[in-house]
């Protein structure tokens, strides 16, 4: 046993006296270090206890008076400071400097986004993707033209409403007043479905009289639709050749649609919403297109 009473540098160890089945407890003073710690520990919790609450005093706030609750509210001030000078330059800024500047285009997003969600996605859903008569905001066709200026434009005035600035031309009902005969309106259906197909598709197409279809459409519809069919944002009339359908490309919508007219109604945003929030909301929808 005599190895337990030296150490590895051969020192003889200090033996408190203590022993428990040959177990002996060594006595040796705490190392310095541990000391000097020891005593800066007690030192910082004398100061801690005294600037910081620990004391049941009236305002249990201690000597710096802080109070999580008052730290928040700093925090909050310091939040709001922030989006303040955000808000303020944002507002300041042309449509063309937020595109070009992260920061504020991040601020638009934001703030459109949750415009978007309270104001917009029961009509258009929740990510934009639209319902029948309800535009798809994510397709990149725009009825009434895709540039942020026209999207905010668009949303102040609305479409087909009551504000003297809306949107308000409309697709004729061709059936219902007699603008066209049935079996006219049945060629163009066909044809509106036959223009929206790919040029692989179309070269397959044998049960259309192509030319006389051209000849009705350019004589009734290319005014608004134009003559390659491609649409005019002026008076919103979708491009019928990209296969994104505002209704539906079946046969029996389509009928429906030129036979009985259509005119879709977006209420106006102008007064309803700040002008921050619908510029916000523009630029968010401009996104949401992949932009133009
Ligand atoms: C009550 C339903 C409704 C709500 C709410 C609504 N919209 Fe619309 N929105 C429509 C309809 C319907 C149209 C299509 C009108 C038409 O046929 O031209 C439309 C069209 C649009 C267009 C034009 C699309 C194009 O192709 O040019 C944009 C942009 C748009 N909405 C954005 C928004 C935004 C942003 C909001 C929220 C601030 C919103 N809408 C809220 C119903 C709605
Ligand atoms: C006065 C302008 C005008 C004329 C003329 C016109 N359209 Fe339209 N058309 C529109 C507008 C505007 C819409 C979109 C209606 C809406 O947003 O609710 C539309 C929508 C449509 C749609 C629905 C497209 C979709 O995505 O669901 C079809 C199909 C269509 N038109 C075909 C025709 C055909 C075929 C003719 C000619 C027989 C014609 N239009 C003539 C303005 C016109």
């Amino acid at each position: 046993m005599a190895e337990k009473h030296t150490n590895s540098k051969n020192e003889k160890i200090k033996n408190s006296g203590h022993e428990w089945d040959g177990i002996t407890e060594n006595d040796y003073p705490e190392p310095s270090w541990l000391r000097v710690a020891f005593y800066i520990t007690i030192f910082f919790s004398l100061g801690y206890w005294i600037l910081f609450p620990s004391w049941p005093t009236p305002n249990d706030r201690g000597a710096l008076n802080w109070s999580s609750e008052s730290q928040l509210v700093d925090d909050i001030k310091d939040i709001n400071k922030l989006k303040d000078e955000y808000q303020l330059s944002f507002d300041k800024a042309s449509f063309e400097a937020i595109m070009k500047d992260p920061k504020l285009l991040h601020f638009a997003m934001t703030s459109g986004r949750s415009t978007f969600q309270n104001n917009c996605a029961v009509c258009h859903g929740a990510g934009g993707g639209g319902n029948p008569g309800y535009p798809n905001l994510t397709a990149g066709a725009w009825m009434w033209g895709g540039t942020v200026e026209e999207i905010y434009q668009t949303l102040l005035h609305g479409i087909r409403n009551t504000d003297p600035d809306s949107h308000d031309s409309q697709m004729p009902a061709f059936g219902r007043d007699k603008l066209l005969s049935i079996e006219d309106i049945k060629l163009m259906s066909h044809y509106a479905i036959y223009l929206s197909k790919s040029d692989e598709e179309k070269s397959k197409e044998v049960s259309i009289d192509l030319k006389k279809a051209d000849e009705v459409f350019q004589a009734n519809c290319a005014s608004c639709h134009g003559s390659d069919a491609k649409g005019n944002t002026i008076v919103g009339a979708p491009n019928l050749t990209d296969a994104i359908w505002l209704y539906g490309g079946d046969y029996e919508t389509v009928y429906d649609v030129i036979f009985n007219g259509r005119g879709g109604q977006m209420p106006y945003w102008q007064g309803k919403l700040t002008d921050s929030a619908i510029r916000g909301v523009a630029v968010y929808v401009h996104q949401l297109g992949g932009g133009k």
